[in-house]
């Protein structure tokens, strides 16, 4: 199956005039196995499904790589097309933020630490966007990875507390074989790195390790995954941390399936994320 590329929000509207239980999937391109489940998902659930490539400006803060993130719009309509989407919407930067553009969504705490400390405004830019697209898709379900875990609780709370009538899914993160969590900044690293990589789902494990042999206090988990991470000299730590379904740290971890491992670090000049609960089910 092949999917239409659309490229304005009216073409959009026009495109999905009439259409029945429509299912989202926002990215930012150069997509990968992770993204595709997303969307063979969406296909699943969803008479028509709609996938976004769009690289959004005011989600990079200065200094980050936004001019050099990976793009390859050819290999992403293929993608796409077999996982089972009808459209693929890629705007341009000018037909999403056109001149006299004035509007930030801001959500509050869910938004500050630990990601959002890291990288100052990164999340208005991303509920600025989210909430722009899914009034270009109007969908009823949108679908977001588990991957950034900080982004699904960020995008649930704007969705809540503004009434956006949609569905929010979070879809579980998918890895490759090594563990390391399957990401488009993955292909800035040659095949060595990646698997040196793969120290950070090591680090995320062995906490988990750690809490299902009983143990409570934050500090220790920590520490079990810093031993791991220690391993491995190319991590430049940016934090590691246990956090409830709110984002806020406790000393002790609560029993909850909410309760979260994530880490961020920056390894061979990239920076990474990863996160997987405290108790897996
Ligand atoms: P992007 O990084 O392209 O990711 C698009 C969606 O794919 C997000 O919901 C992300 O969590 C999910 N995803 C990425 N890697 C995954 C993996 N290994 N397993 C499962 N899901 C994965 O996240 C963004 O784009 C942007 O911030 C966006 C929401 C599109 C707003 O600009």
């Amino acid at each position: 199956m092949s999917a239409r590329l659309l490229h304005t929000p009216d073409e959009v509207r026009a495109a999905l005039e009439g259409a029945g239980r429509v299912g989202f999937v926002p990215t930012m391109g150069y997509l990968h196995g992770g993204h595709a489940t997303l969307i063979r998902r969406a296909h699943a659930e969803c008479g028509v499904v709609v996938v976004s490539v769009f690289v959004n400006p005011r989600q990079f803060g200065t200094g980050e790589d936004l001019s050099r993130y990976p793009r390859d719009l050819a290999r992403d309509l293929e993608v796409v097309g077999e996982a089972g989407a009808d459209f693929l919407f890629h705007p341009s930067v000018a037909a999403m933020y056109p001149d006299g553009y004035a509007t930030t969504v801001s959500v509050g705490r869910v938004s500050g630490p630990p990601e959002g400390t890291s990288r100052p405004g990164h999340f208005d830019g991303v509920a600025t966007v989210v909430l722009k697209l899914l009034n270009v898709v109007r969908p009823h379900r949108a679908y977001f990875g588990e991957k950034d875990w900080q982004q699904l609780a960020v995008v649930r709370q704007m969705v809540r507390d503004l009434d956006v009538p949609v569905g929010i899914v979070g879809v579980p993160t998918v890895r490759e074989a090594s563990g390391l969590a399957l990401s488009s900044r993955n292909s800035y690293l040659s095949a060595e790195q990646r698997e040196r990589a793969a120290v950070l789902s090591r680090a995320l494990r062995a906490v988990q390790d750690t809490a299902l042999r009983g143990e409570r206090e934050v500090k220790r988990l920590r520490q079990s995954g810093l031993d791991v991470l220690a391993t491995e000299p190319g991590v430049q730590l940016d934090y590691l941390t246990v956090v409830d379904g709110n984002m806020t740290e406790h000393p002790q971890a609560t029993e909850d399936a909410l309760t979260r491992v994530l880490i961020a670090a920056r390894m061979f000049g990239v920076r990474l994320i990863d996160n997987m609960p405290l108790w897996p089910e």
